[in-house]
């Protein structure tokens, strides 16, 4: 394998070989069988193009607008925990390489650089990725240092802060209580997205979570259109889960998201080369992505329609 990878996947093995094997496994894994973890992907492959031909594609225009953010690509990066188990940069690196592909990164509750660092290290656009527990946001937001504490502090700090009583209430009281646009991440099903806009999110971002979670949820791509109907451009859509090449960005925009969240790629490209592999893995599939877009006929995101996919269940 080149030592300058050329895809998304060479990063992944570059970042086997560089991290420790738990570490490693933490960010590979999924849940239980993993049945879900390779239909995220593998879903993807079952969506073809009808590309439309003979459509002036001499200037393409990638850039989109997400909440009023304009953005370079329709490629984020989603939250992921502990950036600092692939580099010591942490999500220091993150939020710089965001910053210079013009994008937005969204930081995880329990990431492993804190709140403020990663705010004055760029001026990349972030989301923050909360969960509710205000005192457990200060306690992740001290930079960890020690790396072999992080996986076996991790999940006990977890079990700690995730609060199984969780309900739409809750999302109400946070509505209630700040002018912030929230999005919901973790919608599968019409009724849930459905539930959302009625309580008042931004944006509904469908996601099983990297299929860390629930073995046989769905592929993230499967679901995206059940939750796109049910919406009806009241609010933006986003999606994540097995995003690996720039023609799936295109799939996932034709079948109706505005924007892809990018989880593994961006912790492999860290932890194979730093900040420049986290930058490497956008302009990658930015550069995929514009190749796709001149290839079925779409000068701009706006262009790119439902009917520039096929769905199995549209074979003939
Ligand atoms: C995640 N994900 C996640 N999501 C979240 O809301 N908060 C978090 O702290 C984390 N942490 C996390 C750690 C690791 C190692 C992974 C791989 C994933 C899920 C993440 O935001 C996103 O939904 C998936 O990673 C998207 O799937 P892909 O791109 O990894 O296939």
């Amino acid at each position: 394998m080149a030592a300058e990878p050329v895809n998304l996947n060479e990063f992944q093995e570059l970042a086997r070989l560089a991290l420790p094997k738990m570490y490693y496994d933490f960010y590979a894994g999924g849940a239980e069988d993993e049945h879900t973890l390779k239909e995220n992907v593998e879903a993807f492959h079952r969506i073809t193009f009808r590309s439309r031909i003979l459509v002036d594609v001499s200037r393409i225009d990638l850039s989109t607008t997400i909440l009023d953010y304009k953005i370079s690509a329709p490629i984020i990066i989603a939250p992921t925990a502990l950036h600092k188990l692939a580099n010591p940069e942490g999500e220091v690196a993150t939020a710089r390489a965001a910053a210079s592909c013009n994008t937005i990164m969204v930081l995880s509750f329990t990431s492993s650089s804190s709140i403020e660092e990663v705010a004055a290290s760029s001026n990349a656009v972030r989301f923050y990725q909360l969960y509710n527990d205000y005192t457990a946001v200060e306690e992740f937001g001290r930079p960890l240092i020690n790396q072999s504490q992080l996986c076996s502090n991790f999940e006990a700090d977890a079990n700690e802060t995730m609060d199984a009583s969780l309900s739409w209430k809750d999302l109400e009281w946070l509505r209630s209580i700040t002018n912030l646009p929230i999005l919901i991440k973790g919608i599968l099903t019409r009724e849930d997205a459905i539930k959302a806009v009625e309580v008042g999110v931004a944006g509904i971002i469908v996601s099983n979570h990297g299929a860390r979670q629930l073995d046989y949820s769905p592929a993230t791509i499967s679901a995206l259109e059940e939750v796109v109907h049910a919406v009806k451009g009241r609010v933006p859509i986003l999606m994540d889960g097995g995003v690996r090449r720039g023609t799936d960005v295109f799939k996932a925009l034709a079948l109706g998201a505005q924007a892809v969240l990018i989880g593994r790629p961006v912790v492999y490209g860290l932890a194979a080369k730093g900040e420049y592999g986290v930058r490497r893995v956008i302009e990658m599939l930015k550069d995929e992505f514009e190749l796709t877009m001149a290839l079925t006929g779409c000068p701009s995101v706006k262009h790119i329609t439902r009917k520039h996919v096929r769905t199995e269940q549209e074979r003939i």
